[in-house]
Parts: structure tokens; sequence; C-alpha cells
């Protein structure tokens, strides 16, 4: 039974473009088969709590002895961990705020990376997800073009290839979906013509990689 775990994390209910992307993504899933099935959490509605303690980072074997994390959140935590682990691909919506991912969905981050459990930590390789497809969706209001001095201006995405790729092993891949404000402030013709033509693409590559992975 492929599991796909699709994530939101847009405060936009009405007009969110990473909502309307994965969406794709996840519908293509869904009509795979009926075994394909979608564990669906949205970060905005139902936001996680911030980690109340640090030691919550680790398991508790790497903790000081005097560590009392809340036992509920560290229930909650675990039961994410778990979500995770049980997901053959990972669908994640990451709008660009303020040059970061949003709060709600670096909260998620928090609770899922943790060395010797999803990530490895010392000389032991401890990669439970190694190899699982995350994609991300990746929607900017403004315009970051290669070789424009905003190029390297995203830094949701960099640090979420750190996590998910680096430290999970993750297999992972992006679809971008630019200048999603263009039109409602009166850009020039050429660049709402580009951002429908963005969009379109990335609801394609959402379709296809939906029916490859699944
Ligand atoms: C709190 C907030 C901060 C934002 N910061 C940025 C930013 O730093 N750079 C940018 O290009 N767009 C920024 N935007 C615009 C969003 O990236 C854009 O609207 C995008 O389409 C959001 O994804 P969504 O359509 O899925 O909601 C911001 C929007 C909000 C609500």
């Amino acid at each position: 039974m492929p599991v796909l775990l699709h994530l939101d994390s847009s405060a936009d209910l009405k007009t969110s473009r990473s909502r309307a992307i994965t969406a794709s993504f996840a519908d293509t899933w869904r009509n795979l088969s009926n075994d394909h099935t979608v564990v669906y959490r949205d970060l905005h509605r139902e936001p996680l709590p911030y980690l109340t303690d640090a030691n919550l980072h680790f398991p508790a074997h790497l903790r000081p002895a005097d560590a009392s994390p809340d036992a509920a959140q560290e229930l909650l935590q675990q039961r994410i961990i778990n979500e995770l682990l049980g997901a053959d691909v990972v669908l994640i919506g990451v709008p660009l705020y303020n040059y970061s991912m949003p709060a709600t969905l670096k909260t998620w981050v928090d609770y899922i990376h943790v060395p010797a459990v999803t990530a490895s930590f010392g000389p032991v390789e401890t990669q439970p997800m190694k190899g699982r497809p995350v994609v991300l969706i990746s929607t900017r209001g403004g315009a970051y073009d290669t070789g424009t001095p905003t190029e390297f201006d995203d830094h949701a995405i960099p640090a979420l290839s750190i996590i998910l790729r680096d430290a999970l092993g993750m297999s992972l891949e992006t679809i971008i979906s630019t200048r999603t404000l263009s039109e409602r402030f009166g850009a020039p013709a050429a660049e709402v013509t580009l951002q429908h033509s963005e969009l379109a693409a990335a609801h394609e590559s959402a379709i296809r990689a939906a029916r490859r992975l699944g």
C-alpha cells in the first residue's frame, strides 16, 4: 500500500499556489490505484506547538541525565516521526516567507530531525528514510532567476535540502513556481506571462512526478 505523506503550510487558504500544486500531485497519486493512500497534514490550519524543550532534539540516550521534556510533547513528536517513517513518498508545500520557510513548517522540521533516530549521529548510519523520495513544491512571490542579484535569496529550499537530503538521506526534488504576486501588483505583462507558464509547468511536473514515484 503506497503511502504519500502530504504536508501544506501556506497561510493562504484561498489562492495558494503551493496548495494547488500539491493537490495536483496528491490527486494524481490517489488515482493511481485504490491502494494509493494519502496521509494529509495541514501545518497551517493545525499548527504543531513549538518545541518546549531543547532536549527533544535528541533521543533519550543522548540527553543529559536531568533532562525531563514534556511527556505529552514527546508523544506527539513520536507520532509525527512515525507519520514520516510510514511514508513511501513525502510531498511538502513550501511557500517562501521572508526568504525562509513558514514557521509552521520549520516547527515540523524541528520535530522530525532527531540525530540517531531519523539522521545519523556519529559513525553509525541511522537514516530510516534513506532513498525515499521527497518532493518540495516551492512558491515564491518574487523572481529568483539564475544570474540575477536575488538568485540565492531563497533560504527555504537550501535549509530543507540539508535536513531532508543530506541528514535524512532522502531523494529530494523541487518543483518551483515564482512571480506568484506579479499579477496582483501590476507587474509587466511579460512577467505575468512567465508566471502563468511557470505555474502550468509546475502542475504538469507535479502530475508527472506523482505517476513516476507512485
Ligand atoms: C508572510 C509572508 C512573507 C513573504 N515573504 C516573501 C519573500 O521573502 N519573498 C518572496 O518572493 N515572496 C514572499 N512572500 C510571497 C509568497 O512567497 C507568495 O505569495 C507565494 O505564492 C506563497 O505561496 P502560496 O501561493 O502557496 O501561498 C511572502 C508572503 C507572506 C504571506
